[in-house]
């Protein structure tokens, strides 16, 4: 464990622990989730610490040895540049005009994407789109408010419809696409196919067998990758460069995290540090809600992503041997100085059943001094927005430690696409040795499926009978409803 003084620490020096790589800009400080840091009863013993190193040594070998076998996808996409070339060539040949791209997809499908191209600085918000670049517009939903009002506003001569979805199957999106392919259709006639480009698994599905019908432009989230650990693929590469963004630094940023993540040593491999504090909190000091709390509004729907990549692959009834655990964290999202404001009363004084990661960006992108006034607000003078942002973390991040809650804070020097590309490895691969210490599989979701079901059932889908048959049983038995009026 390095022992590094930081010019900016959220405790005494002496006891700041940092974790710094030589191939990343990132940095892990974790002296605030330690004992000697919150004290005992709110931190981890180093004995804690290490006595858990073995159980990483054996999941970690366990994920490379999957890696290495080409069963688990994600830990090699960062070195791997085909399905940028074909991005770049595919972008290079869109009609004229492409002003507007509206991605249909959900969960890993779509989170990835917007928490890349909005960590890049590129708002998906219409209001503060750049009107130099293209805008991406990502529903994100079946509610149809949004679908409606951005039909309404959108051309099709000038917008390009992605369906993205790994399995095809997934009713959310195939409904919207449908929607939208039919207003492309009355936009554009035979032109339509040119407008509208599906990402989806290669080796089959509806979706691919839509793109083959029609002739379709498609790219490939290959197979040994799941939704949520998909963003380095098309799914996140193809909105990136269609927006103009550095994909290519993206991945550089992740490939060197990658590396880092293969150290076999616990303090020394940041996936693995990061994974390992928020395991044993929650098993040993009760810690089990796991809050991310970036102090950046680009990060916003980057918390977000981690919600659901932390929430879908840790949350498991069964281990991998297959014993009922009913485990995992409950990662909840944040965003510094706003929720100061709204859940801080909360972290700070409410249940001691928390763990908070602040995300610090030392340089922002942008910033505005305040001016000097005198009178009740002469503090201020010629501090800028940016620092007061940063003091309001520190703050935040010493009153949670001086009433013995732990935190840690992701140090990134600015947010640009290298830092954010190793930020999203840096998740990925703490999730899959999260899962490994767990002891379950992060790569399914076999939760999610029953209310798929029932819901395919409701829709008549042919072959869900059964299902339409379950659902009627169900609602009968629970008929009992408390209304008013
Ligand atoms: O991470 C996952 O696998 C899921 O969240 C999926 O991304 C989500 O359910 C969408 O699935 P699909 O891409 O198959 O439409």
């Amino acid at each position: 464990m390095a022992r590094t003084a930081m010019p900016d620490f959220t405790a005494s020096p002496e006891s700041v622990r940092t974790h710094g790589m030589n191939t990343s800009p990132l940095s892990i400080d974790y002296s605030l989730c330690m004992s000697d840091g919150v004290g005992d009863r709110g931190g981890l013993t180093d004995a804690e610490l290490d006595a858990e190193a073995p159980a990483f040594e054996r999941g970690l070998a366990r994920l490379l040895g999957e890696v290495d076998a080409g069963r688990l996808g994600f830990f090699t996409l960062p070195k791997e540049r085909a399905a940028l070339q074909a991005i770049d060539a595919y972008v290079g040949s869109l009609p004229e005009g492409i002003t507007d791209v509206l991605m249909l997809g959900i969960g890993g499908s779509s989170l990835g994407a917007k928490a890349l191209v909005e960590g890049l600085g590129a708002s998906t918000e219409l209001a503060f789109t750049q009107p130099e670049r293209r805008r991406l517009h990502l529903p994100d939903n079946s509610d149809p408010g949004r679908l409606a009002a951005l039909l309404g506003c959108l051309e099709p001569r000038a917008t390009l419809v992605v369906a993205v979805s790994k399995s095809g199957g997934t009713v959310e999106t195939a409904a919207a696409l449908l929607v939208a392919r039919q207003w492309l259709a009355q936009g554009l006639a035979e032109k339509a196919s040119e407008h509208l480009v599906v990402i989806t698994d290669p080796e089959g599905g509806s979706l691919h067998d839509l793109a083959e019908a029609e002739g379709l432009e498609a790219f490939s989230i290959p197979s040994n990758v799941g939704g949520r650990f998909s963003v380095f693929t098309p799914v996140g590469l193809l909105p990136a460069r269609l927006l103009g963004l550095d994909a290519s630094g993206l991945l550089d940023g992740a490939a060197a995290m990658a590396e880092a993540c293969r150290v076999p040593t616990l303090r020394d491999n940041p996936a693995g540090l990061l994974a390992t504090l928020h395991v044993l909190h929650q098993r040993l000091r009760g810690h089990g809600i796991h809050v991310l709390m970036p102090y950046a509004d680009a990060l916003r729907p980057f918390a977000a992503w981690y919600v659901q990549l932390w929430a879908e692959s840790l949350g498991k009834r069964l281990d991998r041997r297959g014993r009922i655990v009913e485990s995992g964290p409950t990662p909840l999202p944040a965003v510094g100085a706003t929720d100061q404001h709204a859940q801080g009363q909360l972290f700070v004084e409410g249940p001691r059943d928390k763990l908070v990661t602040f995300v610090r960006v030392a340089e922002l992108a942008h910033d505005l001094t305040i001016p000097h006034e005198d009178g009740d607000y002469a503090y201020l003078g010629g501090h800028s927005l940016a620092q007061l942002l940063d003091f309001e973390r520190r703050g935040t991040a010493l009153a949670l430690a001086e009433g013995g809650r732990p935190n840690l804070t992701i140090g990134l020097p600015r947010l640009d696409a290298h830092g954010l590309g190793a930020l999203f490895f840096l998740y990925q691969a703490a999730t899959a040795i999260a899962g490994e210490l767990y002891g379950v599989n992060a790569f399914d979701q076999p939760g999610v499926e029953g209310g798929k079901e029932l819901a395919y059932g409701l829709l008549g889908r042919a072959g869900y009978a059964e299902a339409a048959a379950r659902v009627r049983d169900l609602e009968a038995a629970r008929s009992k409803r408390h209304s008013l009026g």
